[in-house]
Formats: structure tokens, C-alpha cells, sequence
């Protein structure tokens, strides 16, 4: 059994489904009645994926994967970045946090509105010990107004510029191939099905 250690539901159901071709029960925090709460205090992505997938393994004492994406925008040195899911404010939701980046893009061409994606899981045995790694990457660019609703957080404004659309207007079987979460699911699978081979994780 292989517990996802997100609280994000929106992120968890994108995992299940990367995760579907691989012979082992997922599961996610909303399956325990008592999950600890992760503080990600980490200064990078990959600190808090590891953060997240050994503190959960060795809690529930089950093989745990972590992970921890977000978007950085070339013009904001970065930024979000680790920050993203915050980056309105302590209380922030996906519209205020999508308006804020418009706003701090505002007037900006195109040609300066590079951005990318980045996903970095980690693998946590029960004894809460790091078994494998991931990071995929997934570049864009930020549109100046909202389009689509699909998908979650800075979607609507994430364009693909080669399918001159956002991830928003694009639906989840664009998303499972394209997104840097689908590419560090697809690093990570080599890995992952060996343990499973070997029967370590069952
Ligand atoms: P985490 O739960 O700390 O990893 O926060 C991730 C945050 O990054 C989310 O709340 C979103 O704001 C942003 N993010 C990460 N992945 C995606 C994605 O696939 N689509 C849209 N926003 C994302």
C-alpha cells in the first residue's frame, strides 16, 4: 500500500491517476483518521516533498510519497515558487493568487511572461528512509486574463505555447501527459515498479 501525503485533494486525484498502471493499493491522507499535519518550512521543493513523504511514512507506517510543486515565473525571479499555494497571503485561494500574479505581470509582452511548472516527489519507505526521487518540469507562459476551468490553482493562466492554450482549457488527459507532475510520475516509474517486482512495496 503506498499512501499519497497530500492534503490537496485536487493534486491527489492527478496522482491516482498517474499512479493507475503500477501493481499497489494508493491511498490518500483522507483514508486515516489521524495524518499529522506537515509543516512545509522547506526552501526548496525537493526539502518539502521529503518532508512531507517521511514524516507521513513513518506516522502511518506505510511507504508514503510526497510531493511538492509549484510555479515559478521567470519576470518574478521565481517567485511564487515554494510560496505558491500562499502567495496571497496566509488565507489565500486559487482566484486571489491568480489575480495577484496578474496584477504583478500587468502590461508585461508576452515574450516576458516565461514561466514553468516544477513537481519533485520523493519515496518513503516505512521506517521513513528515501527510496527514490523525481522532479519533472513543465514550461509556459502566464496569460493576461483567465481561460478555461479545468484543473487547479494557476492553471487557467498557465499556456502551453505550443498548443496555444492554458492547462485551464486543456482538461486532464492533456495534463497527465504534458504537466510536470505527469513527468516526475514517469521518472519516478522505473522505480517504483521494481519495488513492487521485488515485492517490497506489496
Ligand atoms: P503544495 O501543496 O505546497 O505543493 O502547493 C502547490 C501549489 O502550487 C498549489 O496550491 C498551486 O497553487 C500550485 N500548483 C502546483 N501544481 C499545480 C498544478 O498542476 N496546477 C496549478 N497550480 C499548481
Amino acid at each position: 500500500m503506498l499512501v499519497l501525503a497530500t492534503t490537496n485533494r485536487k493534486k491527489a486525484k492527478e496522482l491516482v491517476r498517474l499512479l493507475a498502471g503500477v501493481r499497489v493499493e494508493v491511498r490518500t491522507l483522507a483514508d486515516f483518521p489521524d495524518p499529522i499535519d506537515v509543516v512545509e518550512d522547506g526552501e526548496t521543493f525537493a526539502e518539502n516533498a521529503a518532508k512531507k513523504a517521511v514524516a507521513q511514512a513513518r506516522h502511518l507506517g506505510c511507504w508514503a510519497l510526497g510531493e511538492d510543486s509549484g510555479l515559478t515565473v521567470d519576470a518574478l525571479g521565481g517567485a511564487p515558487g515554494v510560496y505558491s499555494a500562499r502567495f496571497s497571503g496566509p488565507k489565500a485561494t486559487d482566484a486571489a493568487n491568480n489575480e495577484l500574479l496578474l496584477h504583478q505581470l500587468a502590461g508585461m509582452p508576452a515574450a516576458q511572461r516565461g514561466a514553468a511548472y516544477v513537481c519533485h516527489m520523493v519515496l518513503a519507505d516505512p521506517s521513513g528512509k528515501v527510496r527514490a526521487e523525481s522532479q519533472g518540469t513543465c514550461r509556459g507562459r502566464i496569460l493576461p486574463e483567465l481561460r478555461g476551468t479545468a484543473g487547479f490553482g494557476y492553471d487557467p493562466l498557465f499556456e502551453l505555447v505550443e498548443y496555444h492554450r492554458s492547462f485551464g482549457q486543456m482538461g486532464p488527459v492533456a495534463k497527465a501527459i504534458l504537466s510536470h507532475r505527469a513527468r516526475a510520475a514517469r521518472r519516478l516509474m522505473p522505480e517504483l515498479v521494481a519495488l513492487v517486482d521485488s515485492h517490497e512495496l506489496t
